[in-house]
């Protein structure tokens, strides 16, 4: 099934989901290996690779949102506690808004710099801001404190789905991969 239901997430969502979960993965690592780097043709390939793969995961996320916007959701577990059920709407909104505010600090950074941003050498995107040396330098800082917040609103979202599966031992992870149709459906 492609489409949600009330109940899981459908087939659409979960590809979406999990793509993006490692590019992400990937993405992080370009950013530290390519920001760790001494200035060399290594270092230049692999943050053209971070921005290439950065546009993409602003694609997707894009795709992702309209998706959702089309779609029912499905509730979240009745056993969560009220702060906890804030704290799941909290983060999940915090990791939309990341998923697409990192992309365009680092494109606006990247135009800012005067470094203009290709998509896998295939073709350039426009500049977003003329060249700033002081916007280029608050981009950075802005973008790497954006790139924190990501990885510790990450841990708290696996600590929550581990925590889900294994101690709660209910359905939130098992209806965000596939082949949870019977299990889901027989409860229905
Ligand atoms: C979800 C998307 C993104 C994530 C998670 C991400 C994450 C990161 C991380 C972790 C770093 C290393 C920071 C450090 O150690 O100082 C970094 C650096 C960088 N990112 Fe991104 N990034 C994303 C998208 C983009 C995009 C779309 C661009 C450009 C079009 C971009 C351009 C850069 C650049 C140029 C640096 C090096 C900054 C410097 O000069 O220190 N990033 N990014
Ligand atoms: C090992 C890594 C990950 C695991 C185990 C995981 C697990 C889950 C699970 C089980 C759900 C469903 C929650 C529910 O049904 O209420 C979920 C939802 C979500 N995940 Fe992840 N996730 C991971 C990585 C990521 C990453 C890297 C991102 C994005 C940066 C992300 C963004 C989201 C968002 C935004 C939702 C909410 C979906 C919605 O309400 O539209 N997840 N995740």
């Amino acid at each position: 099934m492609l489409r949600n239901t009330r109940t899981r997430w459908g087939a659409l969502t979960q590809l979406l989901h999990w793509l993006i979960a490692v590019l992400i993965g990937v993405q992080i690592a370009l950013g530290l290996i390519g920001t760790a780097l001494p200035l060399s043709m290594t270092k230049l390939v692999t943050l053209a690779r971070h921005k290439s793969l950065g546009i993409t995961i602003l694609a997707l996320a894009l795709v992702r949102l309209t998706w959702r916007a089309l779609n029912p959701s499905p509730e979240l577990p009745g056993t969560l506690k009220p702060y906890e059920r804030v704290l799941a709407r909290v983060t999940h909104t915090a990791l939309y808004v990341l998923m697409i505010a990192l992309p365009l600090t680092g494109w606006i950074m990247s135009s800012a710099r005067g470094f203009p941003v290709s998509w896998f050498n295939l073709f350039q995107l426009p500049n977003l801001v003329r060249r700033s040396a002081t916007l280029y330098h608050a981009m950075v800082r802005v973008h790497v404190l954006l790139a924190i917040a990501l990885g510790l609103i990450l841990v708290l979202h696996i600590a929550a789905a581990i925590k889900h599966h294994f101690v709660l031992k209910d359905d939130t992870l098992r209806r965000m991969l596939p082949g949870a149709h019977a299990a889901l459906t027989r409860k229905e």
